[in-house]
């Protein structure tokens, strides 16, 4: 029986290989999304110091079967007050492992998270993800989500 919980730092090693996936999986489906030589450790740094944030909402949710099976994490947006936008939340990383998908989990994960960032202020929610992986931008079109704004990439060998 899968259930959804708010992620402890003694979850750390699950969440970072849940992470590990995910990133393989991106650089699958560009190339150019790929970790820097250590990016990984700075990553496992990064999990550590904000992901078990958990007021006003937890930032990171897991699925559990009962081990950690999928997750999502998401940053409190601060537009300065200049944009005309509800509070919001930015998802970052959403992940089900492959043999977990087609059962409703990822859309769970997204409206277990939304719910609790609602209960606490934060009624808008973005997210990111690359445009060349076509299943990512299926999944949040499914959910209600649609195009803002579009981040355009030149790498420096592309220059002159
Ligand atoms: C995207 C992902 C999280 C979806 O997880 P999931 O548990 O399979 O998703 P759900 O079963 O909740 O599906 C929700 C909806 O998304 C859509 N969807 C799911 N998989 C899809 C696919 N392969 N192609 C198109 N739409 C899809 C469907 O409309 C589905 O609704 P339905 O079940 O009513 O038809 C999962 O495929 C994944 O981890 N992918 C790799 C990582 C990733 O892309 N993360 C998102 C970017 S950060």
């Amino acid at each position: 029986m899968i259930s959804i919980r708010a992620a402890q730092s003694d979850d750390l090693p699950e969440i970072f290989a849940l992470w590990q996936a995910l990133m393989a999986n991106g650089e699958a489906s560009d190339p150019r999304y790929r970790l820097a030589p250590n990016g990984a450790d700075r990553m496992r740094q990064y999990i550590h110091d904000g992901w078990f944030v958990d007021r006003p909402f937890p930032r990171t949710l897991l699925a559990v079967d009962p081990q950690p099976v999928g997750f999502i994490q998401g940053v409190i947006v601060d537009s300065l007050g200049i944009l005309d936008f509800a509070p919001s939340v930015r998802i970052g990383d959403l992940w089900v492992n492959p043999e977990y998908r087609h059962r409703g989990i990822g859309r769970s994960l997204v409206a277990h998270f939304v719910d609790r960032a609602t209960a606490a202020g934060f009624p808008r929610i973005e997210v990111g993800t690359l445009i060349r992986d076509e299943r990512a931008v299926a999944f949040w079109r499914a959910l209600g989500f649609v195009d803002l704004n579009v981040i355009l990439a030149r790498e420096p060998k592309a220059i002159g």
